[in-house]
């Protein structure tokens, strides 16, 4: 395979290097192309655009295959936990024994959030949205860990910030929603798991303890370790892009969590909810009338958990998640008549020329609410629960960049299109 492509502008005959990677995909590396030529490309929403060499996630789209570090998430379901899948992501490998064991206690160790804090849930009101609130928190959390924050880190500061991510911020989430119910803040069991224990933090009350349930935990660990990564998604590519002028973890975890939010990356899995609510209050069969509103160019409505940039198959993450309803849904002996028209709608969706056309399946976000709804997590909490899962995959993405000896600041180019030189016009003489 010739390591060149050639590139002929005008009269000029240009080398641009075929960059490989491990799976056989390809590459134009253009990182000389403006110094060459006086070009630039041009791909606004980035869908043919690679901006890094990583080695943390493999997806194969047309395949629908997902790998952390090589290992198809089926395995890692199966047999592995969050806990461990984050390890593998940040670090690289699957731990030994003792580093497993020494992770868990490092993570577990740093479960608490500097008492300040608290007073700056009760300055929000209680309708805030709590992605508001931990975008905030957790970029609120530097002011705490000055010596994290400097420019160059050692290995260890990294390691420091990371455990304390992975820790505070999942009680920052149930901080929050504790907040949103005007309940009092509940602080991590030592004798918990990572998971029960946030479960415990969200519902646990002066009047009844949250007991840990095996089939809720497995479940749990699923979601999560399905959310836990998936190279550059709009979310990691902001964390990339933040931390790549140097700012600090705090700061960069933050924007990933802003970029989350939207409806079309991980808010997807609210407004999935309330957009089969409403299916369900309009009589709850109606398939077609939605999927027709989908398809209709002049109506915004689109069928919230479907379509993928990358996957053009059915999402490997949604089939595992929706046999996750069943499972959870019979554990807790609930009919979710929401969960019936999910599967009414997916089957409609997927016999219809245009959602075929055009391969759109069901995602990661068409079903994940509908156990977070089992166990009684709000929805406007569910993409916080997204932000959970999806935490060791933006520090595995951090942690790859900035130990990059060649990482260079983030600067996409453009093409201007607007006015040429103008001159200024005194404001009582303007047309
Ligand atoms: C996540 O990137 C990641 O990896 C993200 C994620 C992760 O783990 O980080 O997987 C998580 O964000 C999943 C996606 C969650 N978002 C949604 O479910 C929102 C609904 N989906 C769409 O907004 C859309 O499918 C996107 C945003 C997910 C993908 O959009 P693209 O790649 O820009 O595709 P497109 O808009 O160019 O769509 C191609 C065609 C268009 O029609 P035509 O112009 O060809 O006629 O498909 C249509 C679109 O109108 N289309 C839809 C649709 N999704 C695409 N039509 C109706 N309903 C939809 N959901």
């Amino acid at each position: 395979m010739s390591t060149t492509a050639k590139l002929i502008l005008q009269d000029q005959t240009y080398d641009i290097p075929v960059v490989e990677g491990s799976e056989g995909e390809k590459g134009l590396d253009i990182s000389r192309l403006r110094a060459q030529t006086g070009y630039i490309t041009l791909d606004p929403s980035y869908g043919n655009t690679g901006s890094c060499l990583s080695g943390i996630t493999y997806i194969d789209g047309d395949a629908g295959i997902l790998r952390y570090r090589g290992i198809d998430i089926g395995e890692l379901c199966e047999h592995s936990t969050f806990m461990e899948v984050s390890y593998l992501l940040i670090y690289g490998h699957l731990p030994t024994e003792a580093e497993y064991a020494r992770f868990k206690e490092r993570v577990h160790h740093h479960s608490l959030i500097h008492e300040d804090m608290k007073s700056f849930f009760t300055s929000y009101p209680g309708h805030a949205h709590p992605m508001a609130i931990l975008s905030a928190m957790v970029c609120s959390l530097s002011v705490y860990h000055p010596q994290l924050l400097e420019p160059e880190q050692t290995q260890s500061q990294r390691d420091q910030a990371i455990t304390r991510l992975l820790s505070k911020v999942r009680v920052l989430a149930a901080f929050a929603y504790k907040r949103s119910v005007g309940e009092a803040f509940v602080y991590t069991r030592p004798e918990l798991d990572y998971l029960s224990n946030f479960m415990h933090m969200m519902f646990t009350t002066p009047m009844r303890e949250y007991v840990p349930d095996e089939t809720i935990r497995k479940a749990l660990d699923v979601l999560f370790i399905l959310h836990a990564d998936h190279e550059q998604n709009c979310s990691t590519s902001t964390v990339r892009m933040v931390g790549s002028s140097k700012a600090n973890l705090f700061a960069s975890l933050s924007a990933g969590i802003c970029a989350l939010w939207g409806p079309l990356h991980g808010g997807a899995n609210q407004a999935v909810i309330e957009m089969l609510q409403t299916i369900h209050a309009d009589g709850g069969g109606n398939y077609k009338k939605y999927i027709e509103k989908a398809k209709d160019k002049s109506d915004p409505f689109l069928l919230m958990g479907f379509g993928h940039r990358v996957y053009k198959n059915y999402d490997p993450r949604a089939a595992i998640i929706k046999k996750y309803c069943d499972k959870v849904l019979e554990h807790l002996g609930i009919h979710d008549p929401i969960l019936e028209i999910a599967k009414g709608l997916e089957e409609a969706a997927l016999t219809d020329p245009y959602f075929i056309e055009r391969k759109l399946y069901p995602n990661v976000d068409f079903y994940s609410g509908i156990i977070y709804r089992a166990l009684k997590i709000p929805t406007n909490m569910f993409t916080v629960m997204f932000a959970l899962g999806r935490l060791p995959g933006w520090i595995a993405h951090w942690k790859e960049m900035v130990e990059d000896p060649g990482m260079k600041i983030a600067r996409p180019r453009q093409i201007y299109t607007g006015e040429r030189s103008n001159n200024y016009v005194p404001i009582g003489i303007r047309p």
